[in-house]
């Protein structure tokens, strides 16, 4: 029994395919990053319209790379939220009409629960209980996942998602869109300690965040001085801060709730600071980490075909009458 997995909920038109042992078969992912880098940001009417004019072709292109058909799927998992309402709007209607002309079971899933379970596509799957942090352009949370399917949130962004942070900087910055991959490169070459950016909501035994401030205080600290020159310190004194309050609570969360096992994902798990950080800090904790390769951080299906294969194993399938929903929340 394949699973089919369809993406489409911001600016990645994405399939993916599951064999029936469980492993990845294919991977389709369409970015629209230069659709929308010379607007500096998402404009969902145009990715909603260019979800239209790729989805059929992405997945088609998935069906190739793995070699099979439509009649050996076993199911069609599609996102059907959180995101841009027209843009989920594409893969909902495009896995509905697929799902009805095969006679196959749909699986609506959420969007974050991909993210979540992103490590579990390759490699050493997680073991539950585990505490998950989701850090994406959207969403900067952290999450219990007692087993499948039970998540409780112990906190989330009060303002910016990290991932929008990063975006905005590296905007403020004149960097580029999407900000995230540029400013985690020029950092390299800057020195992290330069900088004394605030670290937001930073009290014991809360698990918010709050990034606003630090993207005001990246805006003050360019209005005092000269940007020319201090460019990799910035974004390198930037990154540190994200980076701290992001390790440092979810560490803490891992203490409290006496969990031993730490999950990275979200667009932002590919940063490379973050990934050397939640390393040296799991170790030196003796937790367990597990963090996706980098393709698997960012937007993609194979999440999403691994969210709705266990659904679809466990019989938690949807009908026709599947709903998109802009803002669904995990829990
Ligand atoms: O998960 P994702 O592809 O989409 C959402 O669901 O939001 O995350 C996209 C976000 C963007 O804000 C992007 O700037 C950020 O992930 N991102 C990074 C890196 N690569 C992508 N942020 C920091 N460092 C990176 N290397
Ligand atoms: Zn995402």
């Amino acid at each position: 029994m394949w699973t089919l997995g369809i993406e489409s909920s911001c600016d990645e038109t994405a399939a993916a395919l599951i064999d029936p042992e469980g492993v990845l078969r294919a991977s389709e992912v369409f970015s629209q990053d230069t659709l929308h880098a010379r607007f500096g940001g998402v404009v969902p009417e145009l990715a909603s319209r260019e979800h239209l004019v790729k989805v059929e072709e992405i997945v088609a292109s998935a069906f190739e790379r793995a070699e099979i058909t439509p009649a050996q799927l076993g199911g069609v998992a599609v996102t059907h939220g959180p995101g841009l309402i027209g843009s989920l709007l594409v893969g909902v209607c495009f896995a509905k009409a697929l799902a009805y002309a095969h006679q196959l079971p749909l699986i609506g899933v959420n969007h974050l629960e991909g993210h979540l379970l992103a490590p579990f596509v390759e490699g050493e799957p997680p073991t539950f209980p585990l505490v998950g942090l989701l850090v994406s352009g959207g969403h900067t949370s952290i999450y219990l996942a007692r087993t499948w399917g039970d998540y409780e949130s112990l906190g989330s962004t009060l303002d910016d998602a990290a991932g929008e942070a990063f975006d905005k900087v590296a905007k403020l910055m004149g960097l580029g869109y999407p900000g995230g991959a540029l400013i985690d490169a020029l950092a390299k070459q800057g020195n992290p300690d330069a900088i004394p950016f605030p670290r937001g909501l930073d009290r014991k035994g809360n698990f918010d965040f709050s990034f606003s401030g630090l993207k005001t205080a990246v805006l003050t600290w360019m209005k005092k001085h000269h940007l020319e020159g201090a460019q990799p310190d910035v974004a390198a004194s930037f990154q540190r801060a994200v980076v701290d309050i992001l390790v440092k609570k979810t560490l803490a969360a891992a203490a409290h709730h006496k969990v031993s096992h730490v999950v990275v994902s979200g667009g932002v798990a590919a940063n490379s600071e973050l990934r050397l950080r939640f390393e040296a800090a799991c170790r030196a904790r003796k937790l367990r980490l597990s963090l996706p390769s980098r393709r698997l951080c960012t937007d993609n299906a194979a999440m999403i075909a691994y969210a709705g294969r266990w659904r679809l194993l466990a019989g938690q399938t949807h009908d026709m009458n599947l709903t998109t929903d802009a803002r669904l929340r995990l829990r």
